[in-house]
């Protein structure tokens, strides 16, 4: 027996030697071969494997401290053993070198010695935190989108991990809907290239790169249209919404390689999207002709038997096997019932095959089994986190992600001399509220606070009166507890600190009002119905309104807010979400004019939570207008508009486009034609603006959306400067899933939109033949 696993294991060594000879010689030259020298390699390893040890590929534990999701009642021995059997493909949650080369050893006791992969949620950094994904894609900044992906990544993998479950490219219109932070907001278009940028960012060129992780793009699909922005809730996306609208950043990321994708927790029109076969199998894994394998998420398995799908587990883990469903992450249905099913004829061994080869194939890509602690690097550990040179980029990140709503009688910036500041609200020296929910190993209050970033800024003589006013919560959470147990408590009572706030409005020149929303009021299972300002809030401001009227808010977020009141009183609006780790130096940098703010919404900020889902990507409707009565598609109690709509953002400079042109009105299916415009800095400060294109297919076989996103451009121009913008329109730009099922361009007029937001309505008309 012993020479036999002897035998065994010396016989992978040697075709693993043998052929990463092969690769090593490959790899700058012909990615072709390198895949070949992989397929081979994973093949010899299957050969190799008993039913058991390749069910066991497919297994995915939490084994760590931090608790993603509702503990099991598997004991952590029982979890360890499994791992020495070779009985576990991956860990989650385990991190830290020291952590993870524990559980590799582990994994290095069983029979294959199939090395595990370590999977955690780095969403918007690891130590050194960057704004939360939806504030990020204010910056529409795709290059400084990649660079904080990276840096996330280069943390990662210095801590031990080598598998992020990020980014969420669900697209997602209701601001109700907590997870909302996550992704890169309400449009299909601008949430596939952020998604793509990010990708980049943590797998870069090459997934053996020590310094890169595999990337997994979840959750697929249609969790962002939860109805009623609850989250887990039902979605009931038609064919072609799922395939024009939600389907649209999944499709991207497949097609920028991303290594693993996680499916998600909602039913679409009645079915699991764990359970989901045509998702899976025959669009992902078929037409999208994508090799990488899908990671169930937290007991998604399991919960088919809630959603009323499966009569039990091991029915549960026979559907999600079938539907494509890899590796079953925290369900133990895989574990408990695949050979069974097997035996039974249920479920294939191609099917089994096919997950595992998959899942070998990443190993074998990330360079794990050429060495399985190749991420257990205490050095890196120690040099590569938490760095001066990661946190400048955060730095910059947080300002390139603020959107300044309104401003007033130019009311920003401020100068550095001013004389006096009054700093009031929950978050206006607050520590932790930056770091934002989904923060990895992001410490508790380590933040830049917004006062300690403007006592950075401003000069000696500028006095600075500091009072919060009010508590938003009442702290039920201590530092390090698992978040998901507790349910937050917003104070409704204590309103002993308002009067000493006002006071210090009252003498202030300015008021800086930090208010808005705390990190955990979003992210996982944080819906909520009221997206106002909670608690005391609403009474602070008018508090300090009453006093003094020069107001700058501040507001911190998640999600889109109902700012309705506050935009009708106070001059400036700034919008900051959770910036991360450097979140008061940023704000700092645009208060006082040090930058010059460019962010611009990736979501529309409603006038009422009751206009949710809100979105400018809307239909007409056989009703669209009637000003004579009431007949139209609108309310009876508010216009129907956004307050502040996709796309839009202000700067201390002004833009104005002029001179749109196309170069020709007519084009063939297979043509292209260019369309460009002339901006100007007309302002006197040097800016960037977002120059953004939308079309507007005018009759199609099926109703197409009044506008859509298709290209953007983030330009630089000094003060007086034109430049000319062009985009080019083509197949890509005006294709969409028609009525033949397919994505093609029909024939017909086309609306070319360009501006600085969704609302412009600069166009050139031009006809496809
Ligand atoms: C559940 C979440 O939906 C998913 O996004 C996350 O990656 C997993 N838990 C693991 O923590």
């Amino acid at each position: 027996m012993q020479k036999l696993k002897f035998t065994i294991y010396s016989l992978i060594v040697l075709i693993l030697g043998f052929s990463s000879c092969i690769i090593s010689s490959e790899k700058n030259t012909n990615s072709a071969n390198l895949d070949k020298a992989i397929e081979k390699k994973v093949d010899s390893v299957l050969e190799l494997m008993t039913i058991d040890e390749k069910v066991g590929q497919m297994v995915q534990y939490s084994a760590g401290w931090d608790l993603t999701g509702p503990a099991s009642s598997k004991s952590a021995q029982d979890k360890l053993d499994k791992i020495e059997k070779g009985l576990v493909g991956s860990v989650l949650n385990v991190v830290s070198v020291k952590e993870v080369r524990a559980a590799q050893e582990l994994a290095m006791k069983s029979r294959l010695k199939i090395p595990l992969i370590f999977a955690y949620d780095v969403i918007h950094g690891l130590k050194t935190m960057f704004p939360t994904p939806l504030g990020e894609s204010a910056s529409w900044d795709l290059e400084l989108i990649r660079q904080s992906a990276a840096i996330a990544a280069k943390e990662s993998a210095a801590a031990g991990l080598n598998w992020t479950f990020a980014p969420m490219v669900d697209v997602s219109r209701d601001a109700r809907w907590g997870r909302i932070m996550e992704g890169g907001g309400e449009d299909p278009y601008l949430s596939a290239e952020i998604g793509v940028a990010r990708i980049k960012g943590f797998q870069g060129d090459d997934l053996a790169d020590a310094n890169t992780i595999a990337a997994c793009a979840k959750h697929f699909a249609g969790y962002g249209f939860a109805e009623a922005g609850r989250d887990y809730n039902t979605v009931t996306a038609g064919e072609f919404e799922l395939h024009n609208m939600i389907l649209p950043p999944f499709r991207a990321a497949a097609k920028a390689g991303v290594a693993t994708f996680m499916n998600s927790f909602n039913d679409i029109d009645g079915i699991p999207a764990t359970g989901h076969k045509v998702l899976q199998r025959d669009i992902l894994k078929g037409d999208w002709n994508w090799n990488g394998f899908v990671v169930s998420d937290w007991g998604s398995i399991g919960e088919m038997r809630a959603h009323g799908y499966a009569k039990d587990k091991k029915h549960a883990a026979e559907i999600a096997l079938n539907a494509g469903s890899d590796m079953d992450m925290e369900s133990y249905a895989y574990e408990a019932s695949l050979k069974e099913l097997l035996s039974e004829k249920k479920v294939s061994e191609a099917h089994i095959n096919d997950a595992v080869k998959r899942i070998l194939r990443l190993k074998f890509q990330l360079g794990l089994f050429d060495n399985p602690f190749k991420y257990c690097d205490e050095e890196k550990e120690k040099n590569n986190i938490y760095t001066k040179e990661h946190l400048a980029v955060s730095r910059d990140a947080a300002r390139k992600s603020i959107v300044l709503l309104k401003n007033e009688n130019s009311i920003l910036p401020v100068s550095k001399n001013v004389k006096s500041i009054a700093l009031i609200g929950p978050f206006a020296d607050n520590k932790d509220m930056p770091i934002g929910n989904w923060r990895a190993k992001g410490v508790y209050n380590s933040a830049v606070s917004l006062l300690e970033g403007v006592k950075n800024k401003v000069g000696k003589n500028t006095k600075i009166y500091y009072e919060k006013g009010i508590d938003l919560l009442i702290p039920t959470v201590k530092p390090g507890d698992n978040q998901f147990l507790h349910p937050l408590k917003i104070n409704k009572n204590n309103r002993t600190g308002i009067s000493k706030a006002v006071a210090a409005a009252r003498k202030a020149e300015i008021v800086f009002l930090a208010i808005g929303e705390d990190a955990y009021q979003s992210g996982e299972g944080r819906s909520q119905v009221n997206i106002g300002f909670a608690g005391l809030q609403n009474e602070l401001l008018e508090a300090i309104y009453k006093v003094n009227k020069n107001i700058v808010l501040i507001l911190s977020n998640g999600r889109p807010m109902d700012i309705s009141r506050a935009n009708e009183i106070v001059p400036g609006i700034l919008v900051t979400w959770q910036l991360g780790s450097e979140s008061g130096n940023g704000i700092a940098d645009v208060v006082f004019g040090d930058y010059n703010p460019a962010g611009k919404l990736p979501v529309s900020f409603p006038r009422n939570v009751g206009q949710e889902p809100l979105y400018y990507n809307q239909k007409n409707t056989g009703r669209p207008y009637n000003p004579k009565n009431v007949t139209y598609s609108s309310y009876t109690d508010e216009k129907k508009s956004a307050l502040f709509p996709f796309g839009f953002g202000l700067s201390y400079t002004n833009f104005s486009y002029d001179n749109l042109k196309v170069n020709k009105e007519k084009m063939e299916l297979n043509d292209e034609i260019i369309i460009s415009v002339e901006v100007s800095n007309t302002g006197k400060v040097s800016g960037e603006e977002v120059v953004q294109l939308y079309i507007r297919d005018l009759v199609a076989s099926i109703v197409r959306p009044v506008k859509e996103l298709k290209g953007f451009q983030k330009i630089y121009l000094n003060a007086g400067e034109t430049k000319t913008v062009s985009f080019t329109i083509n197949k890509d730009v005006l294709e969409f899933y028609t009525a033949n099922r397919k994505w093609e361009v029909e024939p017909g007029e086309f609306l070319l939109f360009v501006g600085g937001n969704s609302t412009t309505k600069m166009n050139k008309k031009i006809t496809v033949n």
